[in-house]
């Protein structure tokens, strides 16, 4: 494979815009804790980064979802793959992700997280691309908003690979 990647948004402009991103969270939620939801693998790089960047109480939890069928079209029906270890009754949610494209698997989510019964719940994701909404998902916290490109890094993949990467990038020399 002789992908090639074109940096998109550089490890300086991400980091900036995180701790931005860190210190809005940290007023908006002022005397009260947060607690970060991490929608698994994508969010993990981002949701550590923004953590470290927020000076309120933080707690932290894990959620992996996966759509079911082939995957090549969304069918908006999102399967849980490993669920929250801890209650949200009464917690400041913010659930934490990588990128909202089409808005399905947020859609789903948030709608059942929100029976769970949080204080309050807010989405906050790194990169948004909202020409390719499908489903009308509220977003509260956006990092940077992407034309409609696939990238890669920061916790974003191309068939597993290139989430360790510190910058955003494009992959240039796939079909
Ligand atoms: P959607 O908003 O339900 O369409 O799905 C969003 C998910 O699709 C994200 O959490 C990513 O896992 C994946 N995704 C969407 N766009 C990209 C991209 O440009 N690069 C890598 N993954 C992407
Ligand atoms: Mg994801």
């Amino acid at each position: 494979m002789a992908e090639n990647i074109k940096i998109l948004i550089s490890e300086e402009d991400v980091d900036r815009r995180i701790e931005e991103l860190g210190r809005q969270i940290s007023e908006d939620y002022a005397g009260k804790q947060v607690h970060l939801i991490c929608i698994l693998k994508g969010g993990v790089f981002f949701m550590c980064e923004l953590a470290k960047r927020i000076s309120i109480p933080v707690s932290l939890d894990f959620m992996s979802v996966g759509s079911y069928g082939d995957g090549t079209a969304s069918s908006g029906i999102v399967k849980i793959a490993k669920d929250l270890d801890e209650a949200l009754e009464g917690k400041e949610v913010i659930v934490v992700e990588d990128i909202i494209d089409s808005g399905r698997t947020l859609y789903y989510l948030l709608d059942v997280l929100k029976k769970r019964g949080p204080k309050s719940m807010k989405l906050c994701t790194l990169l948004d691309k909202p020409e390719r909404r499908q489903k009308d998902v509220k977003v509260d916290y956006v990092g940077f908003e992407i034309p409609d490109e696939f990238v890669v890094g920061y916790g974003l993949d191309y068939a597993q690979r290139y989430r360790n990467l510190p910058y955003i990038g494009v992959v240039e020399g796939i079909e």
